[in-house]
């Protein structure tokens, strides 16, 4: 068994932060019936095509292992499926932009007063306050969730990550949230709320920094390379190049290849515990002993020269043999991997943290599977499924209706492939 087997999920996300989050309880066993407008679906179906007329990896990516209903919940008879939806599900999730829900005439209170054990999760840009209607994207989060100022070089300015704090970071916190208040229904018998703003989540994968602007307040950051360098700390915390968050001095060095490959580096840190190791591999010796690099306290001044020094010796060798050679010492070290070499990489493919998968209009493509392993849950990805594959499925097993209902849903425009030429009814 599965471990969310047995709970049906409303799922009424679009692009990445709530398909996210669905997809990762689908991966654990939930049921999870993405509601989708006919004729139209989640709008990254036909974002960054790749091959024309088919889903895009955008959304086939983010959509294993669900079920599609095609529903315009702005028909009267689309509004009544939903109410049995709403009243045959566990959990509703919804990323839509402030307010549609209510507009739609599904906001908290009517989800409560149809089902009183629903839990309704949502993710929206800003929590509530001077910011609570906006619409946001990625990127948009990154820069007012603190991750945009402290990324970069000081003297540059301020970057966005490529990893998806905001969006897939908000849909796994929404995710704890979600099995987080099923645990508590199984004691109250009663639903709740579960929101996470993107802001709130980029700011909490942040905690590190915002520790760092209170430390601020009693002198300067001493790890931080500019530090080393003698420049100033300003009023607020400064981006930091590649300098490690944990306190220990790190640095992105070349490898051995580095000036035809962009990604031959390693990432090299100097932890205390190990600067006896490090100084024989680099063939220092001597500063073992050496009062002006023997102790941390000694050495923060001189990073940057301690740094070129090691870079000296990384540049000799590849990345994978810096691995091979610090890890039997302890020297944490860890390759630069490009995105080819992750998709290569036969370990990750065992582990099924990188899947194939067959689609029947796209063939076979690469996804990232479960990131969470479950010793008794395993999780087997299957493929995203078509706009409205099982619309048909859902509206005769789950809701029980009858042939004759059918025809008569269907007669209303309320399912299908037709986009509605006007929305309201
Ligand atoms: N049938 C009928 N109407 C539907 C529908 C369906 N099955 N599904 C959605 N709609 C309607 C909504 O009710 C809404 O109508 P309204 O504006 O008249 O109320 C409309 O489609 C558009 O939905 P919306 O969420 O506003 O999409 P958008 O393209 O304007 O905005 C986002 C996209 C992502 C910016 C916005 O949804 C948002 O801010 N979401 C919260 C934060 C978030 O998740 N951002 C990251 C996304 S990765």
């Amino acid at each position: 068994m599965k471990a969310l087997e047995g709970v049906k999920v409303l799922d009424f996300t679009h692009v990445q932060s709530g398909p996210t989050c669905t997809q990762l309880l689908a991966w654990f066993g939930a049921d999870v019936i993405k509601v989708e407008r006919p004729g139209v679906g989640d709008a990254t179906r036909a974002q960054l095509r790749d091959i024309e007329g088919v889903d895009s990896l955008y959304f086939t990516m983010l959509n294993h292992n669900k079920r599609s209903i095609t529903l315009d919940t702005k028909n009267k008879t689309g509004k009544e499926v939903l109410e049995k939806l709403v009243k045959s599900c566990d959990v509703l999730v919804e990323n839509f932009a402030p307010g549609a829900l209510d507009r739609m005439g599904f906001g908290w209170e009517r989800i409560q007063e149809l089902n009183p054990r629903m839990i309704m999760a949502s993710v929206k840009g800003f929590g509530p306050g001077r910011y609570e209607n906006c619409k946001v994207y990625e990127n948009v989060a990154q820069c007012a969730g603190g991750s945009a100022s402290t990324t970069g070089w000081r003297d540059g300015p301020p970057l966005v990550t490529g990893a998806q704090i905001g969006d897939s970071g908000t849909g796994l916190h929404l995710a704890l949230g979600i099995v987080t208040a099923l645990y508590h229904r199984e004691k109250s018998g009663r639903g709740q709320k579960v929101l996470a703003a993107m802001q709130d989540g980029v700011l909490n994968l942040c905690r590190v920094k915002l520790r760092d602007q209170q430390r601020l307040a009693h002198g300067p950051l001493k790890e931080y390379s500019q530090f080393g360098e003698g420049i100033e700390f300003g009023d607020a915390v400064p981006r930091a190049g590649n300098d490690s968050g944990g306190g220990q001095p790190g640095a992105i060095l070349k490898c051995k290849g580095w000036e035809t490959d962009p990604n031959a580096y390693t990432y090299f840190i100097t932890q205390a515990a190990v600067w006896p190791a490090i100084c024989d591999v680099i063939g220092k010796p001597e500063w073992k002993d050496d009062p002006d690099y023997a102790k941390p306290a000694a050495r923060l001044p001189k990073l940057g020269q301690i740094f070129e020094t090691i870079e000296e010796w990384t540049k000799t060798k590849t990345k994978f043999e810096v691995m091979d050679i610090c890890n039997p010492l302890n020297i944490p070290v860890g390759p630069i991997l490009s995105m080819k070499e992750l998709a290569e990489d036969e370990g990750l493919r065992k582990t099924g943290t990188v899947v194939e998968v067959d689609h029947p209009e796209r063939g076979k493509y690469l996804s990232v599977g479960c990131p969470v392993k479950l010793s008794d849950s395993p999780v087997e990805v299957t493929r995203s499924p078509l706009l409205g594959e099982h619309t048909d499925e859902i509206l005769r097993e789950v809701l029980g209706y009858s042939e004759e209902e059918l025809k008569s849903i269907v007669g209303s425009g309320a399912v299908g492939d037709q986009a509605p030429a006007v929305a309201a009814e």
